[in-house]
């Protein structure tokens, strides 16, 4: 082992999602399996300016690989956006004595750790977390899974009701800037339409379909909505189409946060499990402002710069097929 790395630090930031406990633990355990001292940071950024730390040992992540959440607890740091700010966050990981720092969390997280790096040349290496599933150099983030796996859970309930009462339902799931949770879900439910941030299908697009249904005899149609889609939400689209087919019965769900709780699907868990090892691993290699992403079953690094480029497409076959298995 070539690592000069005597103690790291742990944090969880931004939006949770499930699976950042499973990445948690293997950070901790592969840590201590290396003979590396570890410290928990609460509260992500905020935690590490206000100098929140906590030891850690391989008992003190007993019995969360299943658990939703982050036992760490997380936020979104104003304050780290700021020069003063990552100053002192600096300072507590001197105080601290850490050599290198995990980090388990999004775009914004990373682009923070990125500016972080160059201005105090601190050791870090990222692991992505998060639902949306938007990040570059990596298949899958850490949550998206899960979360998926809940949105269909609650898309075939809804089914149930809107096949009983031919009702037009508008289901509006997470994904400000992605439609990496519609397009899969849309897929999974047999939905009618799936709106997405990444395609322009307009109101005019979406009565030429609910015409067409009228011919091949739909009765109840699912329209799932991404957070960030053009036409301004599942709410909006609803009331326009509501504006042109007033006989027509329309029903709005948000899904909302119940999306990002609840326990981590086995492959969350494991693709966690396999990236805190790998991050620890990375380290000890002298891998610094790197991301571990998951690639074709492999882990892979990349630097923590081209995995927030916000080049992560959408996958256009899955969005092609979406839309010959939906008539
Ligand atoms: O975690 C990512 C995300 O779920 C986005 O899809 C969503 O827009 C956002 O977080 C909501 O964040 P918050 O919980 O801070 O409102």
């Amino acid at each position: 082992m070539t690592n000069k790395i005597k103690k790291i630090a742990v944090m969880t930031s931004g939006g949770d999602a499930p699976g950042m406990n499973a990445a948690i633990r293997a950070v901790v355990r592969s840590a201590v399996y290396y003979d590396i001292e570890v410290m928990g940071i609460y509260r992500g950024y905020a935690g590490l300016i206000d100098n929140d730390f906590i030891e850690m040992n391989a008992r003190s992540v007993s019995k969360i690989i299943n658990s939703g959440g982050t036992m760490l607890k997380t936020s979104r740091s104003k304050e780290f956006r700021t020069v003063e700010g990552r100053k002192k966050a600096y300072e507590s990981l001197e105080k601290n004595n850490i050599d290198a720092m995990v980090l388990i969390g999004g775009d914004g997280t990373f682009a923070g750790a990125d500016i972080f790096h160059q201005e105090h040349n601190f050791p870090v290496i990222g692991i992505p977390g998060t639902i949306d599933n938007d990040l570059a150099c990596t298949d899958y983030t850490l949550g998206y899974d899960t979360a998926s796996n809940t949105v269909i859970d609650s898309i075939d309930k809804i089914r149930d009701t809107a096949n009983s009462h031919n009702r037009l339902f508008f289901i509006e799931v997470m994904g400000r800037d992605a439609g990496f949770i519609a397009l899969r879900t849309g897929i999974a439910t047999g939905a009618m339409t799936i709106l997405l941030p990444e395609e322009d299908i307009s109101i005019e697009d979406l009565i030429k379909q609910l015409k067409k249904n009228k011919t091949t005899r739909k009765t109840s149609s699912i329209i799932v909505v991404a957070e960030g889609d053009a036409n301004g939400g599942a709410y909006e689209v609803a009331r326009k189409i509501k504006d042109r087919y007033k006989h027509l019965e329309t029903k709005v769900t948000i899904l909302g946060h119940v999306q990002r709780g609840g326990s981590p699907s086995c492959f969350d868990r494991v693709m966690a499990s396999r990236m805190g090892v790998a991050a620890i691993e990375g380290l000890t290699k002298g891998f610094d402002k790197h991301m571990v992403g998951f690639i074709n079953d492999q882990t892979r690094f990349c630097r923590l710069a081209d995995a927030v480029t916000g080049n992560h497409p959408i996958n256009q076959e899955m969005l092609r097929i979406s839309k010959i298995i939906s008539i």
